[in-house]
């Protein structure tokens, strides 16, 4: 796999005109394709198109059924998706998502075809490791896990190089890639060392969002 570069757009921006505008932006002056665009869902059908590869932010457990206001990853699918994120510590923190829910979901995105980028990591007072064996347990190899601290999430300060490459050697047959206030001036350093980055706040940035995906073609 080449590394992945993974625009999290969270719940922005406000409106479908400022998605179109952000998105065509970048769409123009992108060089390297192995990005991917997550933006909210509700978006998804107005920005999908051929030659870039787009991701939702959160999918259910079940294909279909009664289940008000659920987005399942069969319907992620079919409107020409290929990844899904899953376990956002956002999701684990303010929707009180468990690790087998987060199984469940990861069980359903792969029968629906999608490939699963699932997010891990640790507050500032866990133990690193605990945590991540906590969170991968019974979870496949054939995933893309993200380690995101949750203490360098839209916070400005980053985990130390050395953090990230202990965490990867520990997780060394699987693919893992840096999340947590990844910059321009940072990311060609995790790169260096993870299988890609997932970016929250500085892919809301067109400008900032291309140095950064452009920065493999030159590694
Ligand atoms: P920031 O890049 O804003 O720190 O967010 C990281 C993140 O949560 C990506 O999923």
């Amino acid at each position: 796999m080449n590394s992945l570069i993974i625009a999290n757009w969270k719940c922005n921006p406000a409106t479908l005109k400022e998605a179109q505008e952000l998105f065509s932006e970048i769409k123009e002056n992108i060089i390297n394709k192995d990005i991917v665009i997550c933006p909210p869902s509700i978006f998804l059908p107005s920005l999908i198109c051929d030659g870039i590869n787009f991701g939702a932010q959160n999918c259910f457990w079940k294909e279909s059924g009664a289940y008000t206001g659920e987005v399942s990853p069969q319907m992620i699918k079919s409107i020409g998706c290929k990844y899904v994120i899953i376990g956002h510590s956002e999701r684990r923190t303010i929707f009180n998502e468990s690790n087998d829910e987060i199984k469940s979901k990861i069980k359903q995105a792969k029968k629906a075809g999608l490939i699963p980028i699932v997010c891990i990591g640790e507050s500032k007072n866990q133990n690193t490791f605990e945590i991540i064996e906590e969170q991968i347990k019974d979870i496949e190899k054939d995933i893309i896990l993200a380690y995101e601290p949750l203490w360098a999430i839209g916070t400005g300060e980053n985990a130390s190089i050395d953090k990230v490459r202990e965490v990867r050697e520990y997780l060394k047959d699987r693919k893992v890639l840096y999340g947590g206030s990844v910059n321009s001036q940072n990311a060609k350093d995790y790169l260096e060392i993870a299988d890609g980055l997932l970016i929250g706040g500085a892919s809301l940035n067109a400008k900032e969002f291309i140095k950064i995906s452009n920065i493999l073609c030159d590694i």
